[in-house]
């Protein structure tokens, strides 16, 4: 089977025409606006992509925002089979706020190879980089996790800095880190960013936590093309979350390996920029262009692009 790496470059145009339609709503305060934004311009990019998709993890559900829905068809109609996972604008409440830290991104994998998380809105995930991966147990306790992570990346257990978001269901887990005598970064919002960092080993060593489920299949995506490590485990937050989960024939609580969030190394994962953040710069403006920063990031040949795209405004 044709790889779908050469998908790379034709799916850059979707994240990006949704962070340039979605950045006239940065620090308006009208978060589902500016979402509405991000997926009305990647539905149209999409669908110049030259593929046979169907969105299979479509965003928006947990927050009853605009999405593109599970089961969509998208792309040419012709060329290969493929799975999308999008999350139109990362960090909503950021894009809302001005605050640094929102982008649009997606995922791309050959049909069938991602998991499909069914009504689960929450994942806890571990991700760590590619020098760790296959030594961490992510059902041990925190300080042999830590202790694990620290040799795997050749650094003393203080040296190491974890990513969780700033909730307060990670209170206990943020204090057990820092008993062990790691340090943490925490973030509002934003877990593939962090999932990103962790993957990559720049900022942090490692990515834990509950987020969204979307979230972790698209940053499993991220993980598996950069060789990086990940592991998923389905943990309901919201009220009926859990009985949804066993009626759906899934298990929460039971860790699930990259491999099974992802079932292939043939992986595309794209982020544009729309605020400012960690891993990229934000959308700007000039008379004459609009300035954006992205992410393409191919499991078939291990290629991270970095692409600055100046486009001319008529
Ligand atoms: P949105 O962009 O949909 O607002 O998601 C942001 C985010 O922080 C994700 O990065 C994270 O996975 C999820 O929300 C966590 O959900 P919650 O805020 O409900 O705990």
């Amino acid at each position: 089977m044709a790889s779908i790496g050469n998908l790379a470059l034709s799916l850059l145009p979707v994240t990006e025409s949704a962070a340039r339609a979605a950045s006239g709503w940065i620090g308006r305060g009208e978060k589902e606006l500016g979402d509405g934004a991000a997926v009305d311009a990647m539905r149209i990019a999409i669908a110049q992509v030259p593929m046979r998709g169907v969105v299979v993890i479509g965003e928006g559900e947990k927050d009853e925002a605009p999405m593109l829905y599970n089961g969509e068809v998208v792309g040419s109609g012709a060329g290969p089979e493929v799975e999308i996972a999008v999350d139109p604008v990362e960090g909503t409440t950021f894009l809302a706020q001005g605050m640094p830290g929102s982008i649009c991104v997606l995922a791309a994998a050959p049909k069938g190879s991602m998991f499909q998380p069914g009504p689960a809105f929450y994942m806890d995930k571990l991700i760590v980089p590619a020098p760790a991966r296959g030594k961490i147990d992510p059902a041990a306790p925190m300080k042999d996790k830590l202790h694990d992570l620290a040799r795997a990346v050749g650094k003393d257990v203080r040296e190491l800095r974890i990513f969780l978001l700033k909730k307060p269901r990670h209170e206990a887990m943020i204090r057990e880190i820092q008993a062990a005598g790691a340090t943490v970064r925490l973030q509002t919002d934003g877990d593939v960013s962090g999932g990103i960092m962790a993957a990559l080993g720049t900022k942090v060593d490692a990515m834990m936590g509950i987020g969204g489920t979307p979230e972790g299949v698209i940053s499993a995506c991220a993980a598996r093309a950069m060789g990086a490590d990940m592991f998923g485990c389905l943990a309901p937050q919201k009220p009926g979350e859990a009985e949804a989960i066993a009626a759906a024939g899934l298990k929460a609580g039971q860790w699930l390996g990259r491999d099974e969030l992802v079932s292939s190394d043939d992986v595309l994962f794209v982020a544009t920029g729309l605020t400012s953040g960690d891993i990229l710069d934000g959308v700007t403006r000039s008379h004459y262009f609009v300035e954006s920063e992205s992410l393409v990031i191919s499991g078939h040949d291990g290629i991270l692009r970095r692409v600055r795209t100046h486009q001319r405004i008529d």
